[in-house]
């Protein structure tokens, strides 16, 4: 079975989750369900990033020592994330003890090729990004975020990022697709081009790190610690095995903010040591609340429990796949959302799902009825449109085009709604001479539901539809999937739970019907 290894970012622990970070772990939680759907073996790896001067500030602000203060914040993202349904392999924290083994083994390798060397480093520093910056006039903006920087002057160890510069360029040249999208690579490609200083990846100003091997004065600077948690999270140094089998990383998905960390040091760190590359490094816009970028310190967050919890999960998923194109920035509004729930989930999918099963719960018992009837050319129009569709699904989301795949699988749901219009089930009904042609009709329509909601992403709702099929196995195989004809309507052994699982379906698409007030969303959505 072929691995696909993904990553999200490891999030800092200095603030609580928001939606910002969440998006991240829902595009992760999508891709790795998608490639599980097509038979890969995966793993998905998010974390928590514990150290470095923003933190210790941060739990000193707090008034708690800086590991109680990452214990009670690292528990709130693993919280989150239970909540939301977002099922990740595995979970690393920069703060446990493999990690530390990681680290201090990438740095062993690199120094013993020479790449370690102990310097001094004079210059402004900026500790929201933790980044070290260029200009040397006092209180210069950080380029990334705008802030003033801090002056340090520090004996460090500095790592030759100067020497990778050839070898990136060459790299970047090679494999087009190690940074991904177009515009971020060429960034980068300029950023290298225009020259590498060495980096300092040591710090003796602070305590909260990552001791330095044989010198304890020093910790390690917060990016070479954190980087490493992409393979201490899958074994490095500590389950040979395991992360044989898994590394290098197929992709790591990130904001835009942390292209240069991930997309220059990174590699340079790996390259240093001589071990492999992650295959692609993408990094996603920004959700922006009033063009702005959501951050805590500007005081613009939104929280995503509030709206899972007025909404459900599966309308935060859809709102943040469907309203973002990704790759770009995008604007968060209640207003967007609240449209977009009304519009296609609760008036799109969820009044033709609750038509379609009423009507089979109510003419056929609950039991999806067997095609019995000639197939009309509408019938088949029909059944084309959907294997089209699904198709092109496939296809976007294997260019990671999430919003254009449910832009498809929404246009395959207007065609149903469409073909019920004009079959008219409930005129066919009143007819018993009709019984057979009502029976395809009403076959055809929740077979084409059930085949674009696979591919919905919707998690709750795929999940009831494929309740529908009797094999589990068929379920998570795609060709099966993708095939119509899957309902399972002579399965006799299988009547039963099927009709069970028929009436849980019923019961999601009810309530996922009904429309929201938007005065009453938008207050509550207010109460964060
Ligand atoms: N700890 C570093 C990452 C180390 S990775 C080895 C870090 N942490 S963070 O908590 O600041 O998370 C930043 C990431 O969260 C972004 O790169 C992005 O994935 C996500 N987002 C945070 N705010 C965001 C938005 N407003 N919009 C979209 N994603 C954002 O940086």
């Amino acid at each position: 079975m072929e691995k696909f290894y993904l990553t999200t970012p490891i999030y800092y622990v200095n603030a609580r989750p928001h939606l910002g970070h969440t998006y991240t772990t829902v595009v992760a939680d999508t891709i790795a369900r998608y490639k599980r759907m097509r038979g890969y073996d995966v793993v998905f790896l998010t974390g928590t990033d514990e150290h470095g001067q923003k933190v210790e500030r941060s739990a000193k602000a707090a008034g708690l020592d800086p590991q109680r203060f990452a214990d009670q914040i690292s528990a709130e993202y693993r919280r989150l994330w239970e909540e939301l349904d977002l099922k990740h392999d595995r979970f690393i924290r920069t703060t446990e003890l493999r990690h530390e083994r990681a680290v201090h083994r990438l740095l062993h390798l690199a120094k013993d090729n020479g790449y370690i060397y102990k310097g001094s480093y004079q210059g402004q520093y900026c500790v929201f990004d933790e980044l070290y910056v260029d200009d040397p006039t006092p209180d210069a903006p950080c380029p990334e975020c705008g802030r003033p920087t801090e002056h340090i002057r520090e004996e460090n160890y500095f790592f030759k990022l100067s020497a990778f510069q050839d070898r990136l360029l060459d790299h970047y040249e090679k494999h087009p697709e190690f940074v991904q999208p177009e515009t971020r690579r060429n960034e980068v490609i300029a950023f290298v081009r225009g020259g590498l200083r060495d980096l300092s990846v040591s710090r003796t100003t602070l305590k909260w790190g990552i001791p330095w091997p044989g010198d304890e004065k020093h910790v390690f600077y917060v990016w070479y610690d954190a980087l490493t948690s992409y393979m201490s999270g899958i074994g490095y140094g500590d389950d040979e095995l395991q992360w044989e089998k898994y590394w290098p990383a197929d992709l790591h998905l990130i904001g835009k903010e942390i292209l240069r960390f991930h997309a220059v040091y990174w590699p340079a760190f790996l390259m240093a040591a001589g071990e492999p590359l992650p295959k692609t490094i993408f990094a996603h816009g920004w959700w922006l609340f009033e063009q702005q970028k959501m951050s805590k310190s500007r005081g613009n967050i939104q929280l995503p429990q509030p709206i899972a919890r007025v909404l459900g999960v599966d309308a935060l998923r859809y709102f943040l796949l469907r309203e973002m194109v990704f790759g770009q920035d995008g604007n968060f509004s209640r207003e967007a959302l609240i449209n977009r729930y009304n519009s296609d989930l609760a008036n799109g999918l969820g009044n033709l799902a609750s038509r379609t099963l009423t009507m089979i719960d109510r003419y056929f018992a609950g039991e999806v009825p067997a095609p019995t009837g000639t197939k009309t050319p509408r019938d088949e129009t029909v059944e084309a449109r959907a294997v089209r569709d699904i198709g092109t699904c496939l296809i976007q989301y294997d260019q990671l085009a999430f919003s254009p795949a449910l832009v498809t699988v929404w246009g395959l749901i207007a065609e149903v709604d469409k073909y019920l219009v004009l079959q008219q089930p409930w005129a066919l009904a009143e007819d018993p001479s009709q019984r057979d042609r009502l029976a395809t009709v009403l076959y055809t329509a929740a077979e084409a539901l059930r085949a674009g909601h696979s591919h919905g992403r919707l998690h709750a709702f795929r999940d009831s539809l494929q309740g529908m099929v009797h094999s589990p196995e068929q379920t998570r195989e795609i060709e099966h999937l993708s095939e119509l004809g899957l309902l399972c309507v002579e399965c006799s052994l299988a009547r039963e739970a099927h009709a069970r699982s028929f009436r849980r379906s019923l019961h999601a698409w009810r309530r996922s019907r009904s429309a929201c007030s938007k005065s009453s969303i938008a207050r509550w959505l207010g109460m964060q």
